[in-house]
């Protein structure tokens, strides 16, 4: 019914037409989306689902790099899938296949805002326990995902686009 691929240049202005009316028009006022403006996304963990049958953009999710004092992470979303097509388990075909690939090119720490109600499932759990904050965002919906053993021990405080750190001396995944 649907397979997955890395997005293409040409996705973008479907991708676009899939956030809107997923999250509504007023979704790049939401705090996440400060730091989405500050940085690409990693390009090899945006991919999309695509209908089997003619190519249509059935699903999209994006990763960012940022940092967590000085270690590095990456920031997940948005995640959406078309709303007629919802509950067919593209989302969570997403997830786990973006989730593996983050960890086999050696990504150890993945933050996202959402609803544990949803991610539970993919390993995340409340960030605040972590020590960790991104500022303007309700607590509650700060999520993380260790890919690594002890990923984030050590690692705390607020999360920042990965640009304003360029030449502070990050340490590796
Ligand atoms: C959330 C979303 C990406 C899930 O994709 P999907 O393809 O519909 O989900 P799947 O078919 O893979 O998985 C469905 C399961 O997720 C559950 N689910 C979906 N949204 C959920 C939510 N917000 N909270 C808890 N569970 C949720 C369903 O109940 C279902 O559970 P089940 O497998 O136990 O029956 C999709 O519904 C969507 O685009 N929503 C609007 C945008 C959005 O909210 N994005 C996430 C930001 S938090």
């Amino acid at each position: 019914m649907f397979h997955l691929t890395t997005e293409r240049p040409d996705d973008g202005p479907a991708i676009e037409a899939l956030l809107d009316k997923a999250f509504g028009p007023d979704r790049q006022s939401k705090i996440s989306y400060r730091y989405r403006h500050e940085a690409p996304p990693v390009a090899p963990l945006s991919r999309v689902a695509r209908a089997d049958a003619d190519g249509r953009l059935l699903g999209t999710i994006r990763y960012w790099d940022i940092a967590i004092g000085h270690a590095n992470a990456l920031l997940l979303g948005p995640i959406a899938v078309e709303p007629s097509l919802k509950g067919r388990g593209i989302g969570v075909a997403l997830m786990r296949d973006t989730l593996d690939a983050a960890a086999w090119m050696g990504h150890s720490r993945v933050v996202l805002v959402g609803d544990i109600g949803y991610y539970a499932r993919f390993g995340f759990a409340p960030a605040a326990p972590l020590g960790l904050a991104m500022p303007g965002e309700k607590p509650e919906r700060l999520l993380a995902a260790s890919l690594a053993k002890d990923a984030f021990r050590g690692v705390s405080g607020a999360i920042k686009p990965r640009r304003s750190l360029r030449g502070g001396g990050l340490i590796a995944a």
